[in-house]
């Protein structure tokens, strides 16, 4: 089985600006460099045919070139865990995108996905409570902020588990024109 998502993956300077809003503050586990991308569909675990049918569905996507920012930092909170991230704007043209790529999904035989797409960079994650560092975190990051950078493909990546952590490895790439 493959584990599967399609994501953007961001340039290098601004893989560098994020990396720089990190701290080494023990309370998270940060994001690698090679880690940080903006996932546009969760996929999970699909056999080697259905992953052929996503790749083909994907490759048939028309989608125009877009530009991005990073502007500010937030966080997902569940009762024993979390995710801090870095914000993106604006917000249509990327979830324009998501929703084609959600689209091709389907076709190609996926349940749809009904959480709501909420676009983000995930800089760190924790198990436990970490209200009062996250807090401070979000505060300390408020003015996160980069140059709009463009986004010309997007890509689908298998994700690895293992005792390090997740590595991604890229399936294959798909221009916007
Ligand atoms: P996250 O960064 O917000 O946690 C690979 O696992 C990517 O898919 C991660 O970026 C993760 O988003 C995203 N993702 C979305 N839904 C997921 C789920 N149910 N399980 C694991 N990853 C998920």
């Amino acid at each position: 089985m493959h584990r599967l998502f399609v994501a953007i993956r961001p340039p290098e300077a601004i893989r560098d600006l994020l990396i720089d809003a990190m701290d080494d503050s023990p309370d998270f586990r940060w994001q690698d460099e090679d880690q940080l991308h903006l996932t546009l569909r969760f996929i999970g675990e699909v056999d080697r045919p259905v992953a052929s049918d996503i790749a083909g569905a994907l490759s048939r996507i028309n989608s125009p070139a877009f530009e991005l920012r990073i502007a500010g930092a937030g966080r997902f909170e569940q009762r024993n865990s979390g995710a801090l991230w870095a914000g993106v704007e604006p917000k249509a043209p990327v979830a324009a995108l998501a929703a084609k790529v959600e689209r091709a999904c389907v076709q190609a035989g996926l349940e749809p996905e009904h959480r709501a797409f909420h676009p983000h960079i995930t800089l760190a994650r924790w198990k436990g409570r970490r209200s009062r560092e996250v807090a401070d975190f979000l505060d300390r990051r408020r003015g996160l902020a980069s140059e709009p950078f463009p986004v010309t493909e997007f890509i689908l990546f298998e994700s690895r588990l293992s005792r390090h952590g997740a590595h991604y490895e890229e399936v294959a790439n798909y221009g916007l024109s």
